[in-house]
C-alpha cells in the first residue's frame, strides 16, 4: 500500500460541525517511506532479522507505526514505536466525530509495546487483523494486503520486531465514532463520485 497516492487530510482534533465538511481539513504532504531501523540480533538470528527488516521497509509499516510519519514529520526516536497521530476509520465528511485508531507501538516494550505478545499473536494481527483477544478485526491496519505472507516471512517480521530496541511510548486510546478525539488524526481514502 503506497500512501503517497491517497488523499491525506488532517483534521484538528477538536473541530466542531460546520456546513462545509472540508472546512476543518488541511491537506498534508506526507513522507511515508522511511528506512526500517537497525535491530540487535545474535549471529544465529541475523539472517532472519535482516530479512524481517527488509520486509517491514518494503511493506511500509513505518508509514503508520512511526510517530508523526502520517503528517510527513516522522519522529526518528519513535520509529515503529506507535503514533500519536491517529487515522479516522469512519467517514468524517458524514459524521464530524469519526472513529479513530492510533497505530500501535510495535517495539518490544513490555507495557506500551508488543513485548508481552506471543509470536502467534503478532503473526495473527499482521495476517488476519485479529487483535490479541482473537476477536476484533483491526480497522485501518492493511492486513488484507498481508494475508498471503508466507509463514517464513511472517516469522521474519516478528523476529525483527522483537529485536528492535524497546521504546516506551503509549499511544492515545482509540476513539469510538461519535466521541471527541483528544489527539490529532488524519483521514485518507479514495472517493467515488455519486453520478
Ligand atoms: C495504514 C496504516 C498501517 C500500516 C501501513 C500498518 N499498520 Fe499495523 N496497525 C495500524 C493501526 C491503526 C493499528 C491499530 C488498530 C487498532 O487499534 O484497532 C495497527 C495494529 C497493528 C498490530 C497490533 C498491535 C497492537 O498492539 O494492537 C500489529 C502487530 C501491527 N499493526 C503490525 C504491522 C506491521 C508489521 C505492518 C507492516 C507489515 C503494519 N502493521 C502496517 C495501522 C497500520
Amino acid at each position: 500500500m503506497n500512501l503517497r497516492y491517497l488523499w491525506l487530510l488532517l483534521l484538528p482534533a477538536a473541530c466542531s460541525t460546520t456546513r462545509n465538511p472540508l472546512g476543518n481539513f488541511e491537506p498534508v504532504e506526507a513522507i511515508t517511506i522511511i528506512e526500517a531501523p537497525a535491530a540487535q540480533a545474535s549471529p544465529a538470528d541475523a539472517g532472519i532479522v535482516e530479512h524481517g527488516r527488509y520486509l517491514v521497509g518494503l511493506l511500509g509499516c513505518e508509514s503508520c507505526h512511526t510517530d508523526r510519519a502520517l503528517l510527513g514529520t516522522p519522529r526518528m526516536d519513535r520509529q515503529l514505536a506507535g503514533s500519536d497521530v491517529g487515522i479516522a476509520y469512519s467517514n468524517p465528511l458524514k459524521q464530524p466525530r469519526p472513529g479513530v485508531v492510533y497505530p500501535a507501538n510495535l517495539t518490544p516494550d513490555m507495557k506500551s509495546g508488543i513485548g508481552a505478545w506471543t509470536d502467534q499473536e503478532i503473526i495473527a494481527a499482521i495476517r488476519t487483523g485479529l487483535d490479541r483477544s482473537g476477536r476484533q478485526h483491526l480497522p485501518v491496519m492493511p492486513w488484507p494486503g498481508y494475508q498471503k505472507l508466507s509463514d517464513a516471512d511472517a516469522a521474519a517480521i516478528t523476529a525483527y520486531l522483537r529485536a528492535l530496541p524497546p521504546v516506551e511510548h503509549a499511544v492515545p486510546e482509540n476513539v469510538q465514532p461519535g466521541s471527541a478525539a483528544h489527539a490529532p488524526y488524519v483521514h485518507f481514502g479514495v472517493y467515488q463520485s455519486q453520478h
